[in-house]
C-alpha cells in the first residue's frame, strides 16, 4: 500500500531529513526507552551492533545456500580517529570472514574511512583493507554515496584496482552520468554492483523512480555483462528481475542477484529455489538509526511494519524468513 505518489515523495524526503538530523539522532541515543523501541524495528534490517551478529547471520544464510555481503554501517565520518577505528573494525571483519570461510564479501563506504577528511586518507585505509582482503581471500566492495562524492570515489577505486583487482564498485542507475562511468570501467574487468540509488539528488542529475529508470537499469546490467564484468544485480524490483531473467542473462556464471537483508526475503527465497545465485547484504554496527530511516523512506509501508515490530513480543529474526 502506498500513500499516493506526492505524499510518498514528501514522506520519503522528510524521513531522509530526519535521518540526517544530528540533534534527533542524539535525542534517540540519549533516551533509552525510545532507543530500545527503535532498535526493535531496526533488527528487521540490521543484524545487530556487534561484528559477531553479522557473522552469525551470514553463516546461517550461507548454510541455507545464499551468498552473503557484510557491511559495518557508517558514513560521513569527519574525525580522523573515528575513521581509524572504522578501518580497524573492517580489518578485523575481513580477517574473521577469511578465517571462518563464511564466503562473505565485505562492503563499506569510503566516507566511513576518511573520504570527507582527505582523499589520501581514504585511499591509504582502502589499500590496507585490500591488502588484508587479498591475504584472506575476501572480496571487498565499495558502496556509492551522494553524487557530490562520485568523482572522488571512482577515482580512488580506479587507482586501487591497479594493485588490488579484488575490489568491486557500486554504480547508481539513477544518476544520468552512470552510463559514462560504466563505459570508463570497461578497459579492465571489474566487479560491479548496480543499484537504483538511495539518495535524493538534484533534479538535473538524476532520473526518479520510473519506467525510464528501470529501462536504464536493465541497459546498464546488459552493458556490464557484455563487457565481461562480474555483475551484482542489486534490486528488489520484480519488473527488472523478470526482464533480466527473460533475456537469460542469469545463465552467465559472472552474474548474481543481491538483496538487502530483511527486504523481500520471499523474493530471495523464490529466486534461490529456482536455482539462481543470490547474495544477501547484511549490516551490523551502532549506526543502525540512519539505516532504518533509509529502509522506511524508500518504502513507506515499512513504517507500519516498524510500529508493529516495536510492540511485538517476539524479536524479529529476519534470517528465519529465508528458505
Ligand atoms: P525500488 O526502490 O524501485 O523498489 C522496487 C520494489 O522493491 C518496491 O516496490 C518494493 O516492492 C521493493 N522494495 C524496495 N525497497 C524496499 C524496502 N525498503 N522495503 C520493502 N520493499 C522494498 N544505494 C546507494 O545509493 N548506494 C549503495 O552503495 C547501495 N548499495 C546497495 C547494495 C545492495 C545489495 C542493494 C540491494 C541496494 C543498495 N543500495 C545502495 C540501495 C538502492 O539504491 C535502493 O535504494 C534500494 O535497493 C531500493 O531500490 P530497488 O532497486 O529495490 O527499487
Amino acid at each position: 500500500m502506498h500513500l499516493g505518489s506526492e505524499l510518498d515523495k514528501s514522506f520519503t524526503a522528510a524521513l531522509k531529513t530526519i535521518a540526517r538530523r544530528a540533534d534527533l539522532k542524539a535525542y534517540v541515543e540519549n533516551t533509552p526507552q525510545l532507543k530500545h523501541m527503535l532498535q526493535l524495528a531496526a533488527v528487521r534490517y540490521v543484524t545487530g551492533e556487534a561484528r559477531q551478529d553479522g557473522l552469525d547471520a551470514a553463516e546461517k544464510l550461507v548454510a541455507k545456500g545464499y551468498a552473503a555481503s557484510i557491511e559495518y554501517i557508517g558514513e560521513n565520518t569527519t574525525v580522523a580517529s573515528e575513521c581509524e577505528a572504522a578501518a580497524s573494525e573492517l580489518l578485523a571483519l575481513i580477517h574473521e570472514v577469511g578465517q571462518n570461510e563464511v564466503l562473505a564479501r565485505v562492503s563499506f563506504d569510503l566516507s566511513h574511512i576518511g573520504l570527507l577528511i582527505d582523499t589520501e586518507l581514504a585511499f591509504s585505509h582502502l589499500m590496507n583493507l585490500a591488502n588484508q582482503a587479498q591475504k584472506s581471500g575476501v572480496e571487498l566492495f565499495i558502496s556509492m554515496e551522494e553524487s557530490t562524492k562520485t568523482d572522488r570515489i571512482l577515482s580512488i577505486y580506479k587507482k586501487a584496482i591497479l594493485k588490488y583487482p579484488n575490489i568491486g564498485i557500486t554504480l547508481q542507475a539513477q544518476l544520468k552520468r552512470t552510463p559514462e562511468d560504466l563505459a570508463a570501467l570497461h578497459a579492465a574487468t571489474s566487479r560491479i554492483r548496480i543499484v537504483k540509488g538511495a539518495y535524493q539528488e538534484p533534479d538535473d542529475c538524476m532520473i526518479p523512480r520510473s519506467s525510464e529508470l528501470n529501462q536504464r537499469y536493465v541497459e546498464l546490467v546488459e552493458s556490464a555483462i557484455r563487457h565481461g564484468h562480474h555483475v551484482s544485480i542489486a534490486t528488489h524490483d520484480e519488473f527488472i528481475i523478470e526482464e533480466l531473467l527473460e533475456q537469460k542473462w542469469l545463465s552467465n556464471s559472472n552474474v548474481e542477484f543481491e538483496m538487502l537483508y530483511g527486504i523481500r526475503p520471499d523474493l530471495s527465497s523464490r529466486l534461490k529455489a529456482a536455482g539462481y545465485p543470490i547474495r544477501i547484504y547484511l549490516t551490523y554496527g551502532h549506526e543502525w538509526y540512519l539505516y532504518l530511516c533509509h529502509r522506511i523512506a524508500e518504502y513507506p509501508p515499512n513504517l507500519f511494519q516498524a510500529v508493529i515490530d516495536t510492540v511485538s513480543n517476539e524479536k524479529v529474526e529476519s534470517v528465519r524468513a529465508y528458505v
